[in-house]
């Protein structure tokens, strides 16, 4: 262990999850502990039996549980057996090919007067790990496996109770499904149960992930489950409020985010937040009306007025009734302030897009930082952290008090979450861009004299999941990285786990999976990393991200006419003290800060690689707008003023750059006389085989696809404002509304609200993606034109050549993105009845590396053939057409 607890909080990969509950169990539970498998008193209120029932092993891919790939599916699954001593069942990884049940004993189980938990950790002797190993890799130790337990519930009263599911994605309270859980323990939404006295059975999906468990030890499952006695009503997610740091006196930012869970049975609505002392300050009046359906957490923005410089602390009152009911009442909320000098790294606040409130740490230059020119403004040095880390743990910003006189505004921000939202992808890198345009406010709020910043130049850094975030940055958003320092970062997510041992599946829905996740394939990607200046970083003998990645990144670059430099580190691992300044950093970062290299580049000859327009900003002052098919990578060569273009239809050029006749695949386009705004860029477009110079028609029927609308089904991810759950109101679509939203918020920190009509008219004004749940052809307005329709009887999908394949009886559920008004995107979740709708309701973007592309119909056998029990897969072109490289079963 120690090991783990010398570099703890800094291990971006959590290599052992344990280590990880230890840590939070001392912390918040400690006196709650009780010893090794402690028979709990029968007077307690609530009590979980340390005995368990497992069964397994079974093999999974990885992040592939989310298509299902349960092999017990096929028998009916786990929920439908009872234990059995002498049932045998087939699985490819134990000796014998045959898995079975087991009992085992919790590592601990503990019970106080409002609570009880349960850990276990699951391993299996009758595997040769290291054997597999050898072949697969770490694809061999991840496997699944199924518990049951029971809790048992005392007193004679029905108990309002939240269950944290540490590291578990799927599991079934007595007959209620759930899926989601808290794969990576961050404990923000657990779901609401009221549960009667009596027994409970827990059956709990075991699923391990090399990334969250780690990849070189024995490789055990451990979980924790933990319940705990709730209000009934209006209730604090956690004490507090996420707030700004108070700099010389000032609020670095107005806005605050409290965080409620309503854990009672009826809809909560909120009437008003004030301070608790309103003779103080005031509060602007924009809270638009917010509901909290029964059992649903919500983040709630508050605007924050200081009563004075030095205020120590801040109380609130949250005014709230029941909406069948006009009785008031009052929860409040309290939250000290931490005052800091303004030139120390400290926390700002910002509104994310999704409509919640999140935070960057924040260090800008030092009163004696050496700035070599006082008319050019300083760039944003960005600081990706690793997986697991909270950027306001202190040792975060310590990690560059090292070089605390950089000439240049640090932020380091959270990407919303410990795994920076999608690791650092769409939600995530959203969220730093955020952060980066919040910088003009602090300078505002708090009177900055000092250098003045160019939000437009960004030298970026990061460690682990950070690093790559930092080959994300660099391969997205070329044109506004003046340098980049990615350390002991991985390529790809498949890089970094192969995906070997998915379940077996025809090559072209492999393709399909694979494309959705194209954008972050960084190894595909270095083309457009060419012009940045790149210092690399990894420990020779990293064994929780391999060396491998960097050096394999350092060779791609160069075959890819790009350039790093490489820094291996002899002897070093992982993560230590000093890693992001060690000497060659150091001099990185001095002099990065100092580069006045004019941005965008004119490059003369490049490549611009794109998997997702909606994804990536220019290089070289072009952008790619649209692809034919986004299945397949869009590619821009680029020599003088000769461009050739493969698989894009739309393209974008820069005026300050591109103000002369280009050629583009052989055919002359005068950008200098083309009609257009000043500041706009010259569209082109790809309409039957030759290019034109016109704007993206967004006047069709439906218009153009475009925007924020591309990407695979991961695009819904770019909402503006809250997400907007609609369903029918019947007691299943509330419980899946409800599930997909506390997943929204556990995973992502997102907000939603939740109409349980589809006419509800608050979903007039709102801005949102939407996420529609339905279990009849008549919640689906139709959509003319649009190549999935649902039928009173089935679905039909029609295929890239105009074949219309109607799915009948052996369709169970889909889900597929369409336009909805605007750049506005709605995901539709179908199934014929409220089991196929819970099937395709797994499948909302909640992990990366699923794959989600932007439709897929479910057939039954998806729950355990994953993948290759899916009737159709594929993508939307432009046109909001099936491409070509989609999968359309043929029945
Ligand atoms: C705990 O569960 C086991 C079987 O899983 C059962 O035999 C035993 O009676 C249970 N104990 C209690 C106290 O309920
Ligand atoms: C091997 O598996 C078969 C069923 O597949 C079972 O009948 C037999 O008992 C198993 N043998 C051992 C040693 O586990
Ligand atoms: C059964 O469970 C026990 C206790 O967890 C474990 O030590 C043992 O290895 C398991 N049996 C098999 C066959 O894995
Ligand atoms: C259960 O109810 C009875 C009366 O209905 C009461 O006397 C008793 O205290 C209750 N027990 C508990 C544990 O609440
Ligand atoms: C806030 O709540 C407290 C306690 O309920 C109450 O005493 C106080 O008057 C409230 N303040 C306002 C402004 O309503
Ligand atoms: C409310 O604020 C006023 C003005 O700042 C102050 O004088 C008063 O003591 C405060 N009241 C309470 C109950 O804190
Ligand atoms: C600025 O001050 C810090 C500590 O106060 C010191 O370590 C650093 O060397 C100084 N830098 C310059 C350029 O003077
Ligand atoms: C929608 O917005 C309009 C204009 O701001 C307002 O008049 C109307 O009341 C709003 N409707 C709802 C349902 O909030
Ligand atoms: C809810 O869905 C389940 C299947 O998941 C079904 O058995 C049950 O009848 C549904 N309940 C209602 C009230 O429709």
């Amino acid at each position: 262990m120690s090991h783990f607890r010398s570099t703890s909080w800094l291990r971006l990969l959590l290599s052992v999850s344990v280590f990880l509950q230890l840590a939070q169990s001392s912390a918040q539970y400690g006196p709650l502990m009780a010893p090794l498998a402690h028979q709990p008193r029968q007077s307690s209120l609530f009590s979980f039996n340390s005995t368990w029932q497992v069964l397994g092993p079974f093999q999974i891919g990885t992040r592939e549980a989310t298509w299902g790939a349960d092999p017990l599916e096929y028998v009916g699954g786990f929920r439908h057996l009872s234990y059995d001593s002498a049932a045998t069942f087939r699985s490819s990884l134990p000796t014998n090919g045959s898995a079975t049940w087991n009992i085992t004993q919790a590592v601990q189980v503990s019970t106080s007067a409002n609570s009880a938990n349960a850990s276990l950790s699951v391993s299996y002797s009758n595997v040769n790990w290291d054997f597999l190993k050898t072949v697969y890799g770490w694809a061999a130790v991840q496997y699944q496996a199924w518990a049951r337990g029971e809790l048992i519930v005392g007193g004679n009263e029905t108990q309002h109770v939240i269950l944290h599911t540490d590291a578990i994605l799927e599991y079934w309270v007595d007959d209620v499904h759930y899926f989601g859980g808290d794969f990576y323990t961050f404990r923000k939404a657990p779901p609401v149960l009221h549960l009667e006295p009596g027994t409970h059975r827990i059956d709990l999906r075991l699923v391990r992930d090399v990334r969250a468990f780690g990849g070189i030890l024995e490789p055990t499952i451990d979980v924790v489950v933990d319940v705990r006695q709730a209000s009934g009503t209006l209730e604090l997610v956690k004490p507090g409020l996420l707030l700004s740091d108070v700099v010389d006196g000032k609020l670095a930012s107005p806005f605050a985010s409290a965080f409620l869970r309503n854990s009672g049975q009826e809809d909560i609505e909120i009437v008003d937040i004030r301070p608790s002392n309103d003779t103080h300050s005031s509060l602007e009046k924009d809270l638009s009306r917010i509901v909290l359906a029964a059992g649903q957490t919500r983040p709630v923005t508050l605007h924050i007025v200081l009563p004075s410089q030095n205020a120590s602390s801040i109380v609130y009152n949250i005014t709230y009734r029941s909406i069948s009911n006009t009785a008031q009442s009052t929860l409040q909320v309290s939250q000290d302030l931490t005052h800091r000098s303004m030139y120390d790294p400290h926390k700002i606040t910002f509104v994310h897009p999704g409509g919640m409130v999140s935070y960057t740490m924040f260090r800008p230059p030092a009163k004696n930082a050496t700035c070599h020119n006082s008319h050019s403004k300083a760039p944003v040095l960005l600081a990706l952290h690793g997986a697991g880390l909270e950027a306001d743990n202190g040792m975060v910003t310590a990690a560059l008090d090292p070089v605390s006189d950089l000439c240049a505004f640090v932020l380091f921000p959270t990407g919303v979450t410990p795994w920076s939202g999608d690791d650092w992808h769409n939600w995530g890198f959203t969220d730093v861009q955020t952060a980066i345009s919040a910088i003009p406010g602090w300078i505002q709020i708090v009177d900055w004299k000092g250098p003045q910043v160019d939000i437009d130049r960004w030298i970026v850094s990061g460690h682990s999941n950070g690093g790559q975030g930092t080959w994300y940055a660099l391969t997205h958003r070329p044109d506004k990285i003046i340098a980049a320092a990615p350390v002991s970062g991985y390529a790809s997510i498949q890089k970094y786990v192969p995906y070997e041992l998915w379940q077996p599946a025809d090559p072209r829905r492999i393709a399909v999976v694979s494309g959705s996740i194209n954008s972050y394939r960084h190894e595909m990607l270095m083309a457009n990393a060419k012009g940045i200046i790149i210092q690399q970083q990894h420990g020779e003998i990293d064994d929780n991200v391999p060396a491998y990645n960097s050096r394999l990144l350092a060779q791609q670059l160069q075959l890819a006419g790009a350039n790093s430099s490489y820094n291996e580190l002899p002897d070093k691992n992982h993560y230590y003290d000093g890693i992001m300044t060690t000497p060659v950093l150091t001099d990185f970062y001095y002099s990065q800060a100092r580069n006045d290299a004019v941005l965008p580049r004119k490059l003369e000859q490049f490549t611009i690689v794109v998997a997702d327009p909606g994804d990536m900003g220019s290089k070289g002052g072009i952008r790619v707008l649209q692809l034919h098919d986004p299945g397949q990578y869009g590619k821009v060569k680029v020599k003088g003023r000769v461009i050739r273009t493969s698989n894009v239809a739309s393209l974008e050029f820069d005026p300050t750059i591109w103000d002369m006749p280009v050629a583009v695949d052989g055919q002359e386009i005068d950008l200098v006389n083309q009609p257009t705004e000043p500041d706009t860029w010259f569209t082109v477009r790809n309409v039957d085989s030759s290019w034109t110079a016109s704007a993206i028609d967004k006047e069709t029927a439906i218009g153009q696809r475009r925007g924020r609308q591309l990407g695979s089904m991961t695009a819904i991810l770019r909402t503006q404002g809250p997400f907007i759950i609609q369903h029918a109101g019947s007691t299943n679509t509330t419980t899946l509304a409800l599930q997909i939203s506390r997943n929204l918020h556990q995973y992502f920190q997102a907000d939603a609200s939740i109409h349980s009509s589809f006419s509800d008219p608050a979903i007039m004004n709102a801005t949102g993606n939407i996420i529609t749940l339905a279990v009849s052809a008549t919640d689906i307005e139709p959509l003319s034109d649009f190549p999935i329709s649902i039928r009173t009887a089935g679905l039909s999908v029609t295929d890239h050549r105009n074949r219309v394949q109607e799915y009948g009886d052996a369709v169970r559920g889909a889900a597929f993105l369409r336009p909805a008004g605007g750049d506005r995107l709605e995901l539709v979740i179908w199934g014929v009845d409220d089991e196929g709708l819970r099937q395709a309701a797994r499948i909302v973007p909640m992990l990366t590396g699923v794959g989600q592309p932007d439709f897929i119909v479910f057939g039954e056998s998806a729950k355990w053939r994953g993948i290759e029990g899916a009737l159709a897969m594929g993508f939307f072109d432009s046109d909001w057409k099936v491409t070509a490289s989609s999968v359309v079963e043929l029945e």
